[in-house]
């Protein structure tokens, strides 16, 4: 199912200013082979995979359907209207899931690159002057879910893209280990940009280590650099914002068992919810992706 959501936040550690904005953009799934026209299984392209409960569209328009991925008109008509909106905010948070949600054999390495580099160049036109703090998501991988442990050619790919954005340290970090943290220039704050894939239930890379093995027990060392990370961060006295794509905790939507319904395994879950209370001291705010759903906690 769709969507594509872009959000504008005020936050209050704009040094200049004392009070800046910045634009978060998330889950835009475009879908390269939308068409208004020919078949009806086609205009919303690969029906069968593409909806949660595997209804179709009625009559999908020219800026899409509420049952289709984004055609490139809304994504298009979205930036616009950010950039008319807000031309000039401190940074924008771009949290992944820039694929359609279509089976992976319609997809390889490059046609993700690919898809992720048509949306860069549509972020970075409008926004030319403005830093980015970008992450992937689940479905900006191939095999979708499977973001690995350690490199890989798509980061690698992908880094390059975001070179301009990312500085050297980031670029070097997010290459490696699909994480980075930065300081905003002009601001209180340091963006801390985690790689949750790893955490993600759905994630077969880790899902099914073992807590003996250390990358079942800390995916590519990803807490103890957190910890690290924001304990430096303290120290020098930033406000954090931590993002990622997968989200930690409940999802409010799928409330079919008593326990709820996470999308982090088990395991990660609690000790994420163990450091955010370790660092809670240079936390600010948290802003994840994933859900298409309004979520405020
Ligand atoms: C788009 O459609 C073409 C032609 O049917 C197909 O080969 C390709 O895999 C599709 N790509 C995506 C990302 O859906
Ligand atoms: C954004 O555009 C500028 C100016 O054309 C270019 O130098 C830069 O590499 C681009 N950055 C990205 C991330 O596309
Ligand atoms: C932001 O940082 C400046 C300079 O380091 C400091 O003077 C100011 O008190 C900080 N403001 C907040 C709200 O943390
Ligand atoms: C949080 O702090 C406690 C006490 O210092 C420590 O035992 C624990 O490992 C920390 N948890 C994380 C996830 O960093």
């Amino acid at each position: 199912m769709v969507l594509l959501v872009v959000l504008m936040v005020i936050f209050p550690y704009n040094i200049q200013a004392k009070i800046g904005t910045f634009w978060h953009v998330t889950d835009l799934h475009y879908d390269v082979n939308y068409t208004t026209s020919g078949s009806r299984d086609k205009m919303c392209w690969n029906q069968a995979t593409r909806s949660e409960d595997g209804a179709g569209s009625s009559s999908p328009g020219q800026f899409g359907d509420y049952e289709c991925d984004a055609p490139l008109s809304l994504v298009m008509s979205a930036v616009q209207a950010m950039a008319k909106l807000h031309p000039k905010p401190d940074f924008v948070l771009w949290t992944g899931d820039d694929t359609a949600h279509v089976a992976d054999s319609y997809f390889n390495t490059n046609k993700v690159v690919d898809i992720v580099g048509t949306l860069t160049s549509i972020l970075n036109q409008s926004f030319p002057t403005t830093p980015f703090f970008p992450i992937l998501g689940n479905h900006d991988y191939y095999p979708k879910n499977q973001f690995p442990l350690g490199k890989s050619d798509l980061q690698t790919q992908v880094a390059d893209l975001w070179r301009s954005w990312l500085t050297k340290i980031p670029y070097t970090s997010f290459q490696t280990d699909g994480r980075y943290w930065a300081d905003v220039q002009g601001t209180n704050v340091t963006i801390v940009a985690l790689n949750t894939l790893l955490w993600y239930k759905s994630n077969d890379n880790t899902a099914f280590l073992p807590d003996s093995d250390p990358n079942g027990a800390d995916p590519g060392k990803h807490f103890a650099w957190a910890d690290e990370v924001l304990r430096k961060l303290s120290a020098r006295k930033r406000r954090v914002y931590i993002i990622g794509h997968i989200p930690p905790g409940k999802f409010e939507r799928y409330q079919q068992t008593k326990e709820g319904f996470h999308w982090f395994q088990p395991r990660y879950n609690d000790r994420f919810i163990q450091m955010i209370q370790n660092h809670s001291d240079v936390i600010e705010a948290q802003f994840f992706a994933h859900h298409h759903t309004d979520s405020f906690r």
